[in-house]
């Protein structure tokens, strides 16, 4: 990860005390500097540019803005709008609306089936979209994101959503935690029906097509480089099944197994490998394939 080479202030646009407070709290867990917003009040407007007086600093590759409502992360040095982790937005309610297994291979891959509900680790948790998705169609998903400032994104938009619909208080949670080190450490009681695994794309060398989202997420974090290690330990510690998500045509995660069940969707690939027959057989999980 490369959050480190990354210059990132965390800066609030609120005068209200709790979210003065809550940024001085997120800089401080964070170890990244604090700025207040300018004397003048202005509001934090649709994009910082390099052209907008009121950055406190030109040197900052991001900001985390903490506003009256929410935790954004806004880029200095590009157009880009601010991102959140907004599970309430039209976008999302409208793929959950249209989610069933065909349409969403995620479920197929993961095995989301009505009336049947599996604990999920997703390890790469990210800004959360394929854990959402999981959470509300009855997984319980615990949500592991190593990029501190990722992190606080995704707690963000998870309370937001928590305090909304509070009936996902038992599916949804997460962590700020490497998540080789989380599962190495988890006892056999503790291990998920599946792991998710959702590492960056290898490097693709045109960015158009990529969404912005994705973009930004690589600039902070890179690329994955110990994805061999986290499915290693993955597949040590998922009771039914571990599910990676490629690009359409990336090579599987080398290591010394190949997928049991590949599901290939428009641009991107779910590579299945069952662990029902190793270890944790003996938990006696009905076959899945
Ligand atoms: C491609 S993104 C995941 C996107 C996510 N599936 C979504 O739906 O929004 C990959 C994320 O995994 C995180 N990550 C990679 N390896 C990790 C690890 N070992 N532990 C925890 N997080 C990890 C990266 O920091 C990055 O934010």
């Amino acid at each position: 990860m490369i959050d480190n080479l990354i210059s990132i202030a965390v800066y609030t646009a609120s005068s209200r005390e709790d979210r003065i407070l809550t940024a001085k709290h997120l800089a401080q867990k964070l170890h990244l500097p604090f700025f207040l917003s300018m004397p003048n009040n202005l509001s934090v407007g649709p994009f910082l540019t390099k052209t907008a007086g009121y950055i406190p600093n030109q040197d900052f590759h991001y900001f985390l803005v903490v506003t009256d409502h929410r935790i954004e992360l806004q880029a200095n040095h590009t157009r880009f709008k601010p991102i959140s982790v907004d599970f309430l937005d039209s976008a999302y309610q409208k793929r959950l609306s249209l989610a069933n297994p065909h349409h969403e291979l995620i479920l197929k891959a993961v095995g989301v089936k009505p009336n049947l509900t599996l604990s999920v680790i997703d390890a790469t948790a990210g800004l959360g979209e394929d854990a959402f998705l999981l959470a509300t169609l009855g997984c319980q998903v615990h949500c592991l994101e190593r990029s501190g400032i990722i992190a606080a994104l995704l707690e963000d938009g998870i309370s937001r959503l928590l305090a909304m619909q509070p009936n996902l208080n038992t599916q949804f949670s997460w962590e700020h935690a490497d998540a080789i080190d989380y599962l190495t450490q988890l006892t056999e009681a503790q291990c998920p029906h599946v792991i998710y695994v959702d590492p960056m794309f290898p490097h693709r060398r045109k960015s158009a097509g990529i969404r912005k989202e994705m973009q930004v997420l690589r600039a902070l974090v890179g690329d994955d480089q110990d994805d061999v290690a986290l499915l290693f330990i993955a597949l040590q510690k998922a009771k039914q099944r571990v599910v990676v998500k490629r690009s359409r045509l990336a090579p599987a995660i080398s290591g010394n197994r190949a997928p049991d069940w590949v599901i290939v969707g428009k641009s991107s690939r779910f590579d299945v490998y069952s662990t029902l027959s190793h270890s944790h057989s003996k938990h006696g999980m009905a076959a899945l394939f």
